[in-house]
């Protein structure tokens, strides 16, 4: 009996090991991710990365993993501090980084600082809202261009007649330059949210840097514009990120409102509930154009009413930099 059990921990642990390696492995085809020029230094300290890619998987399984990445609540939702007044996942996935005892081979040692020190020392550079005496709010949108959502979005815009800000990836601005390019000619603004949205408070400095560089060089082929306003994954930030980008001349934006689109696509009452009960001057609402080829009810159904909402309480939609006043572009 007692051999039986042994046998079956056993197996069961073999079992456990598996499914904890083949979780591991990412399909992301990488080298068609970068630019050309960025492929060879990335290799160099590729083996640094923990968010390492394998590089078999097809453009298809990329739209799927790109699609589920917002249904992994895990890693980006931690336990929310009683304190909180505003619930954005994001930011608080800042106090979640690693301790700085955790320093890596070639030296980095993200720090840990809490987010409400950073907002402190980074004042004048890292916002999550603008004046609060002011009706101005601001619209954003991330994780595009997307084949469809970018457009359904525009075009809700378009007939209300307001800017707002995209936050693109720059592994999406070269596979949908002419979403881009529509963004720019309608009087929208775009900014960065890195080449393939890591945490980037987990990357070594040089693969910060990589990250940054590489969506502004991407959405400057396409636009011309050298943009300055950067949204990093989740919110996630620590010292040495924003370092970073002060020093590439950005200003960091988060969001002071997380509309939870990206949590329930379809429960338009909770996302609906999300936005408003944290909309005040000032703010900045966090919305997605998530990838895939499916419209997304959020946009179609609940977004122009929000607008409506909004608007007819006295709010005027801007763009982030209008918001700040701070430059859009460098
Ligand atoms: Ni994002």
């Amino acid at each position: 009996m007692k051999r039986k059990y042994r046998l079956v921990i056993i197996g069961f642990l073999f079992l456990l090991l598996f499914q904890v390696q083949a979780s591991g492995k990412e399909q992301i085809d990488w080298n068609s991710r970068w630019p050309l020029s960025l492929i060879s230094n990335y290799e160099a300290d590729n083996s640094d990365s923990n968010d390492n890619p394998t590089g078999d998987a097809n453009k298809g399984e990329q739209q799927t993993k790109e699609t589920t990445e917002y249904e992994k609540p895990q890693l980006v939702i931690p336990v929310v501090p009683a304190t909180a007044t505003v619930t954005a996942h994001h930011e608080e996935a800042t106090s979640a980084s690693p301790s700085p005892g955790t320093s890596t081979a070639s030296g980095a040692s993200p720090s840990k600082t809490p987010i409400a020190e950073l907002y402190k020392e980074f004042n004048g550079t890292l916002f999550r809202s603008g004046p609060s005496d002011s009706n101005k709010i601001a619209l954003t949108f991330d994780d595009g261009p997307s084949e469809v959502t970018s457009d359904q979005v525009l075009d809700l815009l378009k007939t209300n007649g307001i800017k707002a800000t995209f936050f693109l990836l720059g592994q999406n601005v070269s596979k949908y330059p002419q979403v881009v390019q529509r963004i720019v000619d309608e009087g929208h603004v775009v900014a960065g949210h890195s080449w393939s949205h890591p945490r980037m408070d987990k990357l070594l400095p040089e693969r910060i840097d990589k990250e940054i560089a590489a969506t502004e060089q991407a959405i400057f082929q396409v636009t011309g514009c050298n943009i300055a306003l950067f949204r990093p994954p989740y919110g996630a930030v620590n010292r040495e990120t924003l370092d970073s980008l002060k020093q590439s001349g950005y200003t960091v934006i988060t969001w002071s409102v997380d509309s939870l689109d990206w949590k329930y696509p379809h429960e338009l009452n909770q996302v609906r509930y999300s936005t408003l009960k944290d909309v005040k001057g000032g703010a900045i609402l966090l919305f997605h154009t998530m990838a895939g080829k499916k419209p997304s009810k959020v946009i179609d159904k609940l977004l122009p009413e929000l607008i409506q909402t909004l608007q007819s309480q006295g709010y005027e939609f801007v763009t982030v930099d209008e918001l700040l006043s701070v430059p859009a572009y460098k």
